[in-house]
Parts: structure tokens; sequence; C-alpha cells
């Protein structure tokens, strides 16, 4: 008798843990999925990313082959170079996808690089580091450690004109790219 009472309290007891655990199952994962949605609410309002803004460089067809051109981007104490450079190169736009953009900023101290159009490399004169602009502005050697910041750019064929739109990598000296 003690048995028979003992199993069916057992039994009640699976049963209904069962059926709480399934309750809390359904109750736990839209409590989940709602914490989720409010975390994701709150890191889009507290978010400090701004929006790059578009820039207009030049047009392509007007850009030097093998010459460095300056502008500024994303505002204008950032100082970029544009390169036209006579041959597509990984990421490079235009109609012969040549066109290619940098920060004029050393990454290891921020000096002012050159470009060297016999070596097709920018240099920067303080410590002799040496960047490739046909492989993403690659750091080739010397002290720095990063590659230059590459311009995003797109090309619109209607216009054949040449525009900045973001920025991969961070402008030396900054903790943003847009203050
Ligand atoms: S600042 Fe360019 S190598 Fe040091």
């Amino acid at each position: 008798m003690e048995d028979a009472k003992f199993s069916f309290n057992r039994r009640f007891f699976l049963k209904s843990s069962g059926s709480a655990a399934a309750v809390l199952g359904s109750v736990v994962i839209p409590i989940k999925n709602a914490d989720a949605a409010t975390a994701a609410k709150a890191s889009t309002a507290g978010a400090t990313t701004l929006a790059y803004p578009k820039k207009g460089v030049g047009k392509a067809s007007g850009m030097p082959v093998n010459q460095a051109v300056s502008f500024s981007y994303p505002d204008a104490s950032s100082p970029c170079y544009a390169l036209r450079m006579g041959n597509a190169v990984p990421g490079g736009i235009g109609p012969n996808q040549d066109i290619v953009a940098y920060s004029s900023l050393c990454t290891h101290m921020g000096c002012p690089v050159a470009y060297d159009g016999g070596t097709k490399t920018f240099k920067c004169g303080c410590h002799f580091s040496v960047f490739d602009p046909e492989m993403g502005g690659q750091m080739v050697c010397g002290q720095a450690t990063e590659n230059l910041p590459k311009i995003r750019l797109e090309y619109d064929a209607k216009t054949d004109s040449v525009n900045a739109v973001g920025i991969d990598g961070l402008i030396y000296g900054r903790q943003a790219n847009i203050l």
C-alpha cells in the first residue's frame, strides 16, 4: 500500500515536474527573446558610431596615372591620397579597377607618407615604413605594424565620378574615424 502510494507520488512528481519544465521552457524562451530584443534596442540607442559622409574625389578619367592626388576624408584634418595605378588592383574601382585611396598618415606615429611612383609604394620619411597601395595599403617594412587605412571608394559610371564613402582601418591618432 505504501509502495503504491510512493509510486503514485513519484509518478505524479515526475509528470508534474515535466509539465513544469515544459511550462518553464515555454516561459523562459520568450523572456530570453524579449531580453535580447531589449538589449538590441538599448545598444542601438546608445550607439556612438556615426555614418560616413559621401565625398567627391574627382573624375576617374581626369586622374593622372601613377601620381598621388590629395584630398581629405572624412574631414579636413584627415589627409588622404587617391591613386590611379594604371593596372587593375585588388579592391580597385573605376573603369579599369585601378583606383584606390588611403589615409596619408603613417600608422606608426602619424608622419605624412609620400608616394614614390618608381616603386609604386608609399614611404614614410620618419622611420622608413613602406606601404603597398596595390595590396590594400599593406605594410611592407619599417616601424609601422598596421596597414594604411584604406578609403572605401565608389564609382559612378554615369558621371565618371569617384566618391569616398568610408574607411577600412583607423586613422592615426584617432579613437574613431568620425569625430
Ligand atoms: S611615423 Fe612613419 S615610420 Fe614612424
